[in-house]
């Protein structure tokens, strides 16, 4: 979809990364490091402060007071901890419960690691878990379920309701989590909770995360996992033959980064709210069906009133047509079929040009 962008001219909503810059006193802390000579290998699992800086935030985040030593390791953004995770602590033939749609490198690890993956499929219009299908899928010889909220592609954020059932059932059964949480700074309409937060979880529960959604670093690649340290081990075990270790002066940058005053993550999240107003006023003038995105910088829209045959054919068009790029969703799915009628849009642009994304789209973008 991108290089037909660039082939058409087209305003990219597609990719989830901002077309604006990170702020200034990370950027600055980042060189500072350089000319402070902080440019060999770091250590394996991280430089000590950063640790300790992601200790401190996640403690001022979920009340968790965790061993920055043990219970931490670094790494070269989310998606090298995913993928850690999944080959440090899931073996050949075990089962991993996977909602779906879902980012794609879960399903892409999983199956390196020789998992047999099981779908649960989360439908519009708020694309809450359902209960009873977990039930019946998950067992004791579930391995591990994986979440991610606020969720790509969706915007969903798991309620408390639905992340205490999953932990009860998890618990009863004996089965790990894998939480992905890189967008849990932009919860717009509820609070983010973080499932090692749960009565009971903690021992079972790896907590992903990262720099670039919640620093407009996307490219900087810096990222974590945080877990008791019997699973930390297994994800240490993965991470020394992936990368060994993640770049030594943007760490030292992150640790800046993470201790920033609480006034920069609410502006941060004012920012986004404007977005994504803008966004989703222009989409629903449009005359899409628009679903309720209550975190990340994604929302999800039913295509079906232009009368295109699919999701591709949909961003196909848009892009060709109207000049403006979205994600088709059926990527996102174990079975295609289900996200045929979704694509996805992203508001981590700037305000000029969301609103020239949806000035392109009233004009040419027409009923059929
Ligand atoms: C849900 C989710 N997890 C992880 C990532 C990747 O994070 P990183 O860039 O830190 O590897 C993304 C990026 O799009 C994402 O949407």
């Amino acid at each position: 979809m991108s290089n037909l962008a660039i082939k058409h001219g087209a305003i990219n909503l597609g990719q989830g990364f901002p077309n604006f810059d990170g702020p200034e006193f990370v950027k600055d802390a980042a060189i500072q490091a350089i000319r402070d000579g902080k440019n060999q290998y770091a250590r394996g699992y991280g430089v000590a402060d950063f640790n300790s800086a992601i200790a401190e935030r996640f403690k001022k985040d979920t009340g968790l007071v965790v061993d920055p030593e043990k219970e931490i390791t670094v790494t070269s953004g989310c998606t090298e901890a995913i993928a850690a995770t999944m080959l440090g602590l899931i073996n050949p033939g075990d089962e991993v419960i996977l909602f779906a749609p879902f980012y794609d490198s879960y399903e892409a690890t999983l199956s390196m690691a020789g998992a047999k993956i099981t779908g649960i499929t989360l439908r519009p219009p708020d694309f809450s878990v359902p209960i009873e299908e977990l039930k019946s899928k998950i067992s004791k010889n579930t391995r591990a379920i994986l979440i991610n909220t606020p969720h790509n592609p969706t915007g969903k954020m798991f309620t408390r309701e639905e992340l205490s059932t999953i932990a009860s059932l998890c618990i009863e059964n004996d089965v790990l989590v894998f939480t992905d949480e890189v967008y849990d700074k932009l919860a717009f309409e509820m609070e983010h909770i973080s499932m090692a937060s749960l009565p009971g979880m903690w021992e079972r529960t790896v907590t992903l995360n990262s720099l670039g959604k919640t620093f407009s670093l996307t490219g900087w690649k810096i990222g974590w996992a945080i877990a008791p340290p019997h699973l930390t081990w297994g994800v240490r075990q993965a991470h020394a033959f992936l990368t060994f270790a993640t770049s030594t002066p943007m760490q030292w940058a992150a640790a800046t980064a993470l201790r920033a005053p609480d006034s920069y993550y609410e502006e941060l999240k004012r920012d986004y709210m404007a977005k994504k107003a803008i966004l989703v006023e222009g989409l629903k003038a449009v005359g899409f069906k628009v679903f309720p995105s209550s975190g990340t910088y994604f929302v999800v829209v039913d295509h079906t009133p232009f009368g295109l045959a699919n999701d591709i054919e949909f961003c196909e068009y848009l892009i060709k047509e109207v000049g403006v790029v979205a994600i088709p969703t059926s990527v996102f799915y174990l079975n295609p079929e289900d996200g045929k009628n979704l694509v996805r849009f992203t508001f981590c642009k700037d305000e000029g040009t969301l609103k020239a994304a949806v000035e392109r789209m009233k004009e040419k973008l027409l009923r059929k």
